[in-house]
């Protein structure tokens, strides 16, 4: 599965890909709230690789998609996509931050959304996040998306407590946005 958008290219995640994955992923800012961090190269391979077995739009699995920009191939970030059941997906989005602050998650959603929604026919997609995320919370209501639930105290993060909110939209909703 591959996805053009005007900066970027988005397809699967390959062998020579887990430096640059390792790089950003590891970077305590950009795993600040966010469930994975790999600890070492292994780790980061480790993940590409049993990427690799994953088949696109397997319900129950995650599909992550690499975002590289058109003009270098350069690797600037990841999306994944778990596909919950036959109506739902859940989405989670990932930049280096050297690339933040340039809109390109926001170009890698839409494009996502409209596969979701426009081909593959699904009713619903969300995306969960920690309310101190201010930069994705602001990513997904200018995305459109609505907040629907606001967890309180849901998962553990270290040795304390933290909050978990939803933000979802739906097939109705996306109409005339792609
Ligand atoms: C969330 C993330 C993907 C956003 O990517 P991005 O392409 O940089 O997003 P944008 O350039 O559209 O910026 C997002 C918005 O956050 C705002 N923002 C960024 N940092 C901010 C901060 N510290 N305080 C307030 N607003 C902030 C930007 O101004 C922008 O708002 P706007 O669109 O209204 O101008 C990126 O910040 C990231 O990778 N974060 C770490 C990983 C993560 O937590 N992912 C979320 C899991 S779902």
């Amino acid at each position: 599965m591959e996805l053009a958008t005007a900066r970027l290219r988005l397809d699967r995640l390959r062998h020579g890909d887990a430096a640059a994955l390792l790089a950003y992923r590891a970077d305590p800012a950009v795993s600040r709230y966010q469930g994975w961090r790999p600890a070492s190269l292994d780790d980061a391979a480790g993940f590409i690789q049993r990427q690799q077995a994953v088949v696109f739009d397997t319900l129950g699995s995650w599909f992550q998609f690499a975002l590289r920009l058109r003009d270098s191939g350069e690797l600037v970030g990841d999306l994944g996509l778990h596909f919950v059941d036959a109506d739902t997906v859940e989405f989670g989005v990932t930049l280096s931050p050297a690339h933040q602050g340039r809109r390109l998650a926001a170009e890698a959603v839409r494009a996502a959304l409209a596969l979701m929604f426009d081909d593959l026919k699904r009713h619903r997609v969300y995306a969960s996040v920690d309310p101190r995320n201010i930069a994705c919370i602001a990513l997904l209501e200018r995305l459109g998306m609505r907040k629907e639930a606001h967890f309180r105290e849901s998962w553990r993060d270290g040795d304390a407590w933290a909050d978990d909110v939803v933000y979802a939209m739906l097939a109705r909703e996306w109409g005339g946005r792609g």
